[in-house]
């Protein structure tokens, strides 16, 4: 934050800064969608929806795992929330009693550790590194899980890392998971951003788990808060009633414009913005690598890269202070995204198009010396 805050006084000032710090998409939301979400207006439907969604977009939901992703999810287990965060609040709000505890990967979404510490639950946070693609694995998830462990949250692909867990990995975490008896979350809210090979969702595997996604990151649609969940059966009934007294319901004019991000107009244009995310991260990963920054596993979602900068620094939070006010590239320090290694870790964004991306290489190649 503090970085943050410092790139916008420095832009404030007159400089041109290149953020590579923001976790959203530069593109704007598709026309059609901004459309649809004027007509809602026009059409005066501006009322509260049912605390779950509006029916109609549950079931294109619905119809969008078993179009794009082959997998059976019924319209009644999906619930519409006030994006990805407000989905996670539900779930760990269903779940979690006071001094319980939920198994995370660090580095990880810095907001869960926050959520979960909200609600009395302590968040057990396991390092991962490099061996695993920063990711939990079934192994890890036994090794750690003790007997106030009552839910394990993963990313795939994670923030900070753009790493993915495979479909046989995910398998095996079902199978732990469910043996101890616990719950698992699976945040896909980078779904849709998989660069080499085809997608898939933990929902084709198993109807136990809570999958997280949200129209944010694949949807360019930050801004209209908007995001939703799948919940096996037997939480539905609970996470309706918190939906009805956290949120009453989700913005209804936001519903509106997802209804028209589900069609095929708009997702002709999020496969293209994909594409161009593909090369940004292939060009960043390129350049990055020969100024001597490790990227020891290739990112194969989101829009970032978790670099090692130990062969220039110590002090990771230092290296993008000292970036920032000598060459206005704002990136992220590690220590934003856990404790594990967070000294020897940045993230780089690219949510910036190629030209930009360029102009940073350049002013990281004349701050490096090399
Ligand atoms: C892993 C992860 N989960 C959840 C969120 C929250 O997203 P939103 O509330 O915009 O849907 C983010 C945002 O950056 C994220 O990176």
């Amino acid at each position: 934050m503090n970085i943050l805050a410092r790139a916008k006084q420095l832009e404030a000032d007159g400089h041109d800064v290149i953020h590579l710090e923001v976790g959203e998409p530069d593109f704007a939301t598709p026309q059609v969608v901004r459309n649809a979400a004027k007509n809602a207006i026009d059409e005066g439907k501006t009322h509260y929806t049912p605390a779950m969604g509006l029916p109609q977009l549950r079931s294109k939901i619905s119809n969008y795992y078993k179009e794009q992703l082959s997998a059976d999810v019924s319209a009644k287990n999906i619930v519409v929330t006030p994006g990805a965060s407000g989905a996670l609040q539900l779930v760990l709000s269903a779940i979690i009693d006071p001094g319980q505890k939920i198994l995370m990967a660090d580095p990880g979404y810095p907001c869960n550790r926050h959520f979960v510490r909200m609600l009395d639950g302590c968040a057990q946070s396991v390092a991962v590194s490099a061996d695993t693609h920063f990711q939990l694995t079934h192994q890890l998830i036994r090794k750690h899980w003790d007997s106030e462990t009552v839910a394990v949250m993963l990313a795939s692909p994670s923030n900070p890392t753009g790493t993915l867990i495979s479909r046989e990995e995910m398998q095996q975490i079902i199978a732990v998971v469910n043996e101890l008896g616990g719950v698992l979350i699976v945040d896909e809210i980078y779904q849709g951003l998989v660069y080499d090979e085809k997608d898939f969702t933990v929902a084709e595997y198993s109807s136990n788990v809570f999958v997280i996604n949200s129209f944010s990151k694949y949807f360019s649609m930050t801004g209209w808060r908007l995001g939703w969940l799948i919940a096996p059966n037997e939480y539905i009934e609970a996470i309706d009633r918190l939906a009805q007294n956290l949120f009453l319901a989700p913005s209804t004019i936001s519903q509106y414009a997802a209804l028209a991000a589900l069609d095929a107009e708009a997702l002709a244009v999020y496969e293209q913005q994909k594409n161009e995310l593909r090369l940004r991260r292939d060009f960043l990963v390129a350049g990055m690598t020969k100024l001597g920054f490790i990227v020891s596993v290739k990112p194969g979602g989101a829009f970032y890269i978790y670099a090692d900068v130990s062969k220039f620094t110590d002090d990771s939070f230092t290296f993008c202070s000292e970036l920032l006010e000598k060459t206005h590239v704002a990136i992220t320090p590690g220590v934003d995204f856990g404790e594990h290694q967070a000294a020897r870790y940045v993230r780089f964004a690219y949510t910036q198009p190629i030209e930009k991306l360029q102009q940073a290489l350049d002013r990281l190649a004349k701050f490096l010396l090399v």
